[in-house]
């Protein structure tokens, strides 16, 4: 057994972009922060297309999530001046605004509820015509029925972002340990730290398990707080715009073609990325060709165009899960353990709001009102946890 010379304030148990925030944000208040990760600002944001999509991904039912999600898109434009000014990188944010489409009848039927349900919720969002559509994106297919503008749902590239924040982190004193963690460190009933693969013990004041979909499997944790995030795979198309086709697309644009939900996600510097499965296939990150075809396929039904496009990349990732779709934040029944985990399919949005929530949770030890529908306790007893991982290499965090 090993110790590390220094103990630390906190220990971030995972590197994806959760991790790196809350550790980022932990530093900034002057806390004695260190993170542990075999790859830092690896993971989900790998693969995710960084709709920051608070309008358009409302889903019935997730009302309370709304509240967290518009919280955090309006911090965006602040967040990233901060994090690309203290990094020196840019982090590709546009504020694009998205459209979203249909193509058939019962399509244009969702789409109507859907806007409903957004403004009841005093969402911004306007209908528009077919024509309309096609007005603002001439690549559209002639088909297309009619659509929601939704101008205040933005995107920024989720790997610019990661690399962004590791560099934030090291600017702002945050220690790497850059390999896996073993096991939860419980010291007469708290949380003290950490093991790594390699024996060397890690104590720290308070840990933050922001492992992503991993999150239940760190060994040590007490049954009574395994959180319940679960993966579900998301396969991810990206195609690449030659400067003659450029601009494709001016802004996101998403549909339910007969059914399922496909989005293109167009950047300044010429990638097209195209998503996503939702798939519940466990640990599976296999990119399969019935993925690739149904993304492509029902993309291409909207804008046929895109079959002229270089194919540039294939990718799958996985989501990390809970029952209700919202995040685990804050502190847990073990002392001295928070959670940062559990942000399904809104991580890259949920960024800003859960640096800040876990910094205020780290030095005060309460849940700012924001985050308080959040809290780990809300599921009560601990469930069954999935299946065993096997040695992970896309794992989100
Ligand atoms: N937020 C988009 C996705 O998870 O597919």
């Amino acid at each position: 057994m090993r110790f590390s010379a220094d103990s630390s304030d906190v220990l971030v148990v995972g590197g994806g972009i959760i991790g790196l925030v809350t550790a980022w944000r932990s530093a900034q208040q002057g806390l004695r922060t260190t993170l542990a990760d075999p790859a830092p600002g690896g993971g989900a944001a790998q693969v995710a297309a960084g709709m920051l999509a608070a309008v358009t991904e409302l889903h019935y039912g997730e009302q309370t999530l709304l509240g967290l999600t518009v919280d955090s898109a309006a911090r965006y434009p602040a967040f990233v001046a901060e994090l690309e000014e203290v990094s020196g990188q840019e982090t590709g944010f546009r504020a694009c605004g998205t459209l979203s489409v249909a193509l058939d009848s019962d399509d244009r039927a969702y789409l109507r509820e859907l806007h409903a349900l957004q403004l009841r919720s005093g969402l911004e969002s306007e209908w528009l015509s077919g024509r309309e559509c096609r007005r603002l994106e001439p690549m559209l297919a002639p088909g297309v029925r009619g659509g929601l503008r939704v101008d205040g749902d933005h995107q920024v590239d989720p790997r610019r972002l990661a690399s962004a924040l590791v560099t934030a982190c090291e600017r702002a004193g945050v220690v790497f340990h850059r390999t896996w963690v073993r096991r939860l460190r419980v010291t007469a009933g708290r949380a003290t730290g950490a093991v790594l693969a390699d024996g060397t013990e890690l104590a720290a004041g308070q840990v933050v398990l922001a492992g992503g979909s991993l999150s239940a499997r760190l060994e040590g944790l007490p049954e009574a707080v395994v959180p319940p995030v679960r993966p579900v795979k998301g396969q991810v198309v990206r195609l690449t715009v030659p400067p003659v086709y450029a601009p494709f697309l001016s802004r996101t644009v998403r549909a339910v073609v007969r059914g399922s939900q496909v989005y293109l996600v167009p950047r300044a510097n010429g990638e097209l990325v195209i998503g996503a499965t939702t798939e519940e296939q466990g640990w599976d990150t296999t990119v399969t060709a019935g993925g690739v075809y149904e993304l492509l396929r029902d993309a291409h039904e909207l804008l046929p165009g895109i079959t002229e496009l270089p194919l540039a990349e294939t990718r799958a990732g996985l989501r990390p899960t809970t029952p209700d779709n919202a995040p685990l934040l804050g502190p847990t029944a073990l002392p001295g353990l928070h959670l940062a985990t559990g942000h399904h399919r809104n991580g890259v949005l949920l960024t800003p709001v859960t640096g800040d929530v876990m910094a205020q949770v780290l030095t005060t030890g309460e849940l700012p009102e924001v985050a308080r529908p959040f809290s780990p306790d809300r599921f009560g007893p601990p469930r069954e946890a999935p299946s065993p991982a096997p040695a992970p290499q896309e794992q989100p965090a």
